[in-house]
C-alpha cells in the first residue's frame, strides 16, 4: 500500500512506522509525510529515510477550508491507500473526512471513548483512574469519535505524573500503531457500514 503520514510535531509514532515498513513488518511504502508545522522534528525523520517531507502551514491560510484544500491538493498527488496522523494537531472537518472516510487512522492517547481532546493524562490523574492507555481509531467527523479498532492499557500507579504517564503511553503507541497500519495495508481490516472490520486470521 502506498501511505501518507501527517504529523504536527516529534513524530515518534512516525519513526515506528517507518522501522515497520523497513522490516517488512508493514507491507507498503511511505510516499510522503506532511507537517502543519514548519521545522519540526518529524520532517528530519521522514528525510534521514529519503521519504518526501513537506509542510502545509496551517498559518499561511485564511481559513480552515482554504488550509484543508491545499493539505488535500498536496496528499493526493501521491494517491495514498493509507492516510495515517500521527500525533497531528489540527481538527478537520467533516469534507475533509468523507474524502479519506476509511482510509485515514488516527492514534489518541486514551482508552476511548474516554477522554477524547487534550490533557488526557491530567484528567487521567484527577479522576484517580488506575488503567489508562492508547486507541487507534478510523478518522470520522466526530473529534476522536471513529470506530475504535484496537487498544492497549497501562497501569497507573501512586506515583504516576503526566511525564510519566505519556511515557508509558508512547511505548504502547509505538507498538500498537504499525500493527494497526500493517492490517490495514495487507487488508486485514477495513471499514465497512461505519464500522471496523477485523479479519480474525
Ligand atoms: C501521541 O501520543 C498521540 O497519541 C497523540 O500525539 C502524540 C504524538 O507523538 N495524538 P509523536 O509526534 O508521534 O511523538
Amino acid at each position: 500500500s502506498n501511505i501518507v503520514v501527517l504529523i504536527s510535531g516529534n513524530g515518534s509514532n512516525l519513526q515506528a512506522i517507518i522501522d515497520s515498513v523497513k522490516n517488512g513488518a508493514i507491507e507498503g511504502r511511505i510516499s510522503a509525510v506532511i507537517s502543519n508545522r514548519p521545522g519540526v522534528y518529524g520532517l528530519e525523520r521522514a528525510e534521514k529515510s529519503d521519504i518526501p517531507a513537506l509542510t502545509v502551514d496551517h498559518t499561511e491560510f485564511a481559513s480552515r477550508s482554504d488550509f484543508e484544500q491545499a493539505l488535500s491538493q498536496t496528499i493526493d498527488q501521491f494517491q495514498p491507500d493509507v492516510l495515517v496522523l500521527a500525533g497531528f494537531m489540527r481538527i478537520l472537518s467533516s469534507e475533509f473526512v468523507q474524502h479519506y472516510l476509511g482510509k485515514m487512522l488516527n492514534i489518541h492517547p486514551s482508552l476511548l471513548p474516554k477522554y477524547p481532546g487534550l490533557n488526557t493524562h491530567r484528567r487521567v490523574l484527577e479522576n484517580g483512574d488506575k488503567e489508562h492507555g492508547t486507541s487507534v481509531h478510523f478518522v470520522t467527523a466526530e473529534l476522536d469519535g471513529g470506530p475504535i479498532i484496537a487498544q492497549r492499557s497501562i497501569h497507573v500507579t501512586a506515583d504516576d505524573t503526566e511525564e510519566s504517564l505519556q511515557q508509558k503511553i508512547q511505548q504502547q503507541e509505538h507498538k500498537l500503531y504499525p500493527e494497526v497500519v500493517g492490517w490495514l495495508c495487507n487488508g486485514r481490516l477495513q471499514f465497512k457500514n461505519g464500522q471496523a472490520w477485523l479479519d480474525n486470521q
